[in-house]
């Protein structure tokens, strides 16, 4: 299993001037947040454009395919009509996944106890790990942290890194969150003992869209990223070909 990065919020280059790499993460942050809240403006805008007439689309389309079954010898136009269907939706869904991504996004943040969140997260997620050959493991640090968090966010946050290391693992493994507090932050590592990311790929991971799977939208780590800077927090990770991938969260302590 890889082990979590030993720096704070370092991945695989480790500076010596700690004050200089903040203060250059902390512009990287505000201006993705800034370049986010303005795409999500124009996606606001382009998606009402969008999703009307598709709906519209839809419904007609919906009447055609009735029209198509009471008409004599119309297969081959049935089976183009539920291509045309097929499609539509895929449209629909398209533009829900960007939405979430990309639209506003509001926090509802209240004190959180961070363990309790992974502990109701890792019972939710048990089953599923079961059923993919995963061990899922916890440790949690004694502390019992409170931050300032919008818990479903952070939940859906941590469940595209658990989602991740799963089906980094096809014959199964061992997935493992820890916590830990030092000074006035709290780390969450999310470890999995599976492919490691692929070569060529770790710059880009975070990227909306960047896939490397099959049937994958690529936009998981693009909106954990984005929930966790929204609640001034960073994401990093660290990964070894064959070993495993280590994705580590650092929040505010309440
Ligand atoms: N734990 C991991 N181990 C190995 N590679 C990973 C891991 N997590 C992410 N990646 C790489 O990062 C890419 C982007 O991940 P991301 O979650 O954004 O999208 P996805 O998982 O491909 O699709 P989606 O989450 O939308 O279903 C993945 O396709 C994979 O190549
Ligand atoms: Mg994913």
């Amino acid at each position: 299993m890889v082990e979590p990065a030993a720096h704070p919020g370092a991945s695989t280059v480790i500076s010596e001037d700690t004050t200089v790499d903040n203060l250059a993460r902390e512009r990287d942050r505000l201006a993705r947040l800034e370049q986010l809240a303005r795409l999500g403006e124009l996606a606001g805008g382009l998606a009402h454009e969008l999703k009307n007439p598709l709906s519209t689309i839809k419904l007609n389309l919906q009447l055609l395919q009735e029209d198509l079954l009471r008409l004599p010898g119309a297969e081959s136009s049935r089976a183009r009509a539920s291509i045309l269907r097929k499609e539509v939706d895929r449209l629909g869904h398209t533009l829900d996944d960007f939405l979430r991504f990309a639209g506003r996004l509001e926090l509802h943040t209240k004190p959180t106890r961070l363990n309790d969140l992974v502990r109701d997260l890792i019972d939710f997620f048990r089953p599923q790990a079961q059923a993919a050959n995963v061990r899922l493991h916890a440790s949690l640090c004694p502390e019992e942290p409170l931050c300032p968090l919008d818990p479903n966010l952070i939940k859906q946050a941590l469940l595209n890194l658990i989602l991740n290391g799963v089906q980094a693992m096809p014959d199964g493994g061992d997935l493992i969150i820890r916590t830990h507090v030092d000074q006035n932050r709290v780390y969450v590592d999310v470890a999995d003992t599976g492919l490691g990311v692929a070569a060529g790929a770790a710059a880009h991971i975070f990227e909306a869209y960047f896939t490397t799977k099959k049937g994958g939208t690529g936009l998981g780590l693009a909106t954990t990223r984005r929930i966790i800077e929204e609640h001034r927090g960073h994401i990093s990770f660290s990964s070894e070909p064959g070993k495993g991938t280590n994705f580590r969260l650092d929040l505010p302590l309440q």
